[in-house]
């Protein structure tokens, strides 16, 4: 196993954090908000169940952060058995070593393991994934909950943030590029600033095990986001989107066991500024 390490800066009482999937947009935020954690890349494949174990035995974890994931949802309608793989079993391989090791760990999963039936949905509500990509994050709930106690499940939404794909840099080239950009006027979500949820997930191993719902606060359609970021979006009907995968009408996470993020329009304005100010240091 190769060990991509960004930064190795042990902490005094020698058992560090460990960030997985620290290149995705997640783990960029990490970088920020912990810089003093040990991240570890895609070369440190969370697929490979002795890689795991091996690695936490080398650095004795206090606590584990999985930011590593397959999120293409309409590539995991093609892509089954790698969604099961990488979404699904890889969490109770990284619990497995977690539970060897006495470590904490923070997994995040997704507002898509609801059917978007109701109006909203709390945590202990019974999830209805519709599609592949919400199945195989449900499953690595289920494993990581069949194979020991001590975790922090996060379910979160619509992540916007600097260093990865994300609907607002895409809004904002297509600005440039298009007349007009339509946007489904039809699924509700909660949009969520990565830096946001990744400095509330390191404060979540303070609360009891469990699973917690973390976004922004505040309720939008793709195409209410959309307006916020760029003028010339028109609404459209998910139906005139022709995608592999279904999404639900309402994918609006309820918290109701911890403090409450800001505002995702409050969150939003910060992360323009500090866009705009990196375009203009390029
Ligand atoms: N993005 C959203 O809107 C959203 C919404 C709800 C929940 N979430 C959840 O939030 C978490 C973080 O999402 P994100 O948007 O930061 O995802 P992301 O940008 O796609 O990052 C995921 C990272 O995991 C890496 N990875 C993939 N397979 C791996 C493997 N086998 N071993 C190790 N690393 C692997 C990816 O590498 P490659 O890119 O090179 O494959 C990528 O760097 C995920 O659990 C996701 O399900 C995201």
């Amino acid at each position: 196993m190769v060990v991509a390490e960004i930064k190795i800066t042990m902490p005094p009482n020698g058992r560090p954090t460990i960030i997985l999937g620290a290149n995705g947009m997640l783990g960029h935020a990490f970088q920020v908000v912990s810089p003093q954690a040990l991240f570890f890349t895609k070369e440190v494949d969370i697929t490979d169940e002795e890689g795991m174990r091996s690695l936490f035995r080398r650095f004795h974890p206090s606590l584990v952060i999985n930011a590593a994931a397959y999120t293409d949802v309409d590539g995991c309608e093609e892509n089954r058995d790698h969604a099961f793989l990488v979404n699904g079993e890889a969490p109770g391989y990284i619990a497995s070593a977690c539970l060897e090791t006495g470590a904490t760990l923070v997994h995040f999963s997704t507002d898509y393991i609801f059917g978007g039936e109701k109006e909203g949905y709390i945590e202990s509500d019974h999830p209805h994934p519709i599609n592949i990509y919400g199945r195989s994050k449900l499953i690595g709930e289920e494993r990581i909950r069949e194979t020991f106690d001590d975790y922090r499940i996060v379910r979160t939404s619509w992540l916007f943030g600097p260093d990865g794909r994300n609907f607002v840099d895409t809004m904002l080239r297509l600005s440039h590029e298009q007349e007009s950009v339509r946007v489904v006027d039809d699924q509700v979500g909660r949009p969520t600033y990565t830096r946001d949820l990744a400095a509330k997930a390191l404060l979540l191993p303070r609360e009891a095990p469990g699973i917690y719902h973390v976004t922004n606060e505040g309720t939008c359609t793709w195409f209410e986001f959309a307006r916020q970021i760029i003028p010339n979006v028109v609404p459209c009907t998910s139906d005139e989107i022709h995608r592999k995968a279904k999404r639900p009408r309402c994918s609006v996470l309820l918290n109701t066991k911890t403090s409450p993020l800001r505002h995702w329009k409050e969150a939003l304005a910060e992360y323009l500024t500090l866009r705009g100010r990196e375009l203009q240091e390029r």
